[in-house]
């Protein structure tokens, strides 16, 4: 059956875009999919981590996971540096992927900023450790938000060349499965993932500036709703949220030119579970004065809930260690067997 595979980064506040970009939809392919959750607590360290902020983090991400409905009993819930397998894979696949691979990732160069050669090395070998999370359970199925596209793309690109480069051990231990490239079908030990990034919230932007994405660091808490915020924080921020002087249009067409309109529709249309289309039949012709009061209302009955939950389970963080370790243990038998039968192919000795 295909397994989900995806993950976030305990870097710090949650938001709506990681919500709706990503938890949210995780929560409902649970019901068709064994899925894997992972708070991806190696990746946060490619930048620096204040080591107390990072455990709390670590907590909190889990917090999040738990109260939006991630089911830790039925699926695997767990955070990535106890399962050392994901680490190995990554040194693995470190030396199959090409340096110019790395070099091209946007995520990279917008990181490491002006300083590349003050980056950590890391945050540019960042993208094959996330094609170890993944492939270390062979994964097909990874729902993320737009913006890890490109690293997903990498991620097939290992896959293709770890089972090109070692074709002939892949079919002579018979470790092979019958995969399509292009229009032939060739034995591989990888499969290629599929992104994916479906709905109306696969980018969602900031409140402040319809042209940037709503992330973490931004430093204007104004640009982001946080999955901790409280009902008066929430309403204050949608209230305040940038917009156009016009009316909202009748269809979506009508929303092209307009970034701070479309992003607000598409918030309003996730949280709801509909289309943008479906939000503008109700709410074409109308003023933003008439549309931000519903929007707020409706983000306010879908996120306070998840704030008071996240409280509840921080209330009692050994009970998230537990979850975590429990999480790992079930990981790392899947994982052991992928790293056992990579190591046979490569001819590393030691199974
Ligand atoms: P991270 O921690 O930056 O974000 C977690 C998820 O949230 C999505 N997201 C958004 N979606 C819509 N609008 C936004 N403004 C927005 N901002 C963030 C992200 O696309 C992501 O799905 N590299 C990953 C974590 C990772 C991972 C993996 C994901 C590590 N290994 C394996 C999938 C599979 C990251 O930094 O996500």
């Amino acid at each position: 059956k295909p397994l989900v595979f995806s993950g976030v980064q305990p870097t710090g506040n949650l938001h709506l875009g990681n919500y709706l970009g990503a938890i949210r939809r995780w929560v409902a392919l649970q019901a068709e999919h064994p899925c894997l959750f992972c708070v991806v607590d190696l990746h946060a360290i490619t930048v620096w981590q204040e080591p107390a902020d990072l455990e709390r983090q670590i907590r909190e991400v889990t917090a999040a996971f738990l109260a939006s409905g991630i089911d830790a009993g039925e699926h695997i819930l767990f955070n990535q540096s106890r399962v050392p397998e994901h680490a190995e894979l990554a040194w693995i696949f470190n030396c199959v992927a090409r340096l110019g691979w790395m070099n091209r990732m946007t995520q990279f160069k917008d990181k490491a900023g002006k300083d590349r050669e003050n980056a950590s090395l890391g945050l540019l070998a960042y993208p094959s450790l996330m094609a170890a999370d993944i492939l270390a359970y062979r994964a097909t199925l990874v729902p993320v938000g737009e913006d890890q596209k490109q690293h997903l793309e990498l991620t097939r690109d290992i896959a293709a060349k770890f089972n090109h480069d070692f074709s002939a051990r892949i079919s002579e231990k018979g470790l092979g499965v019958p995969m399509p490239v292009g229009d032939e079908t060739v034995d591989g030990y990888f499969p290629l993932t599929e992104p994916l990034i479906e709905g109306p919230a696969t980018r969602i932007m900031s409140l402040k500036d319809g042209s940037k994405k709503m992330s973490k660091s931004d430093p204007s808490d104004l640009s982001r709703i946080n999955l901790t915020d409280d009902a008066d924080t929430i309403s204050k921020k949608i209230r305040k949220a940038k917009t156009d002087p016009d009316a909202l249009p009748s269809e979506p067409k009508g929303l092209a030119g307009r970034p701070e309109a479309d992003n607000l529709v598409g918030i309003y249309a996730a949280l709801a579970d509909r289309t943008k289309a479906d939000v503008l039949t109700e709410y074409g012709g109308r003023p933003f004065s008439e549309f931000k009061p519903a929007l707020a209302d409706l983000a306010v009955e879908k996120l306070a809930p998840i704030a008071g939950e996240m409280r509840r389970h921080l209330a009692d963080p050994a009970e998230i260690d537990r979850t975590l370790r429990d999480g790992a243990a079930r990981a790392r038998a899947i994982a052991a067997t992928t790293l056992a039968e990579v190591k046979s192919i490569i001819g590393l000795l030691g199974n």
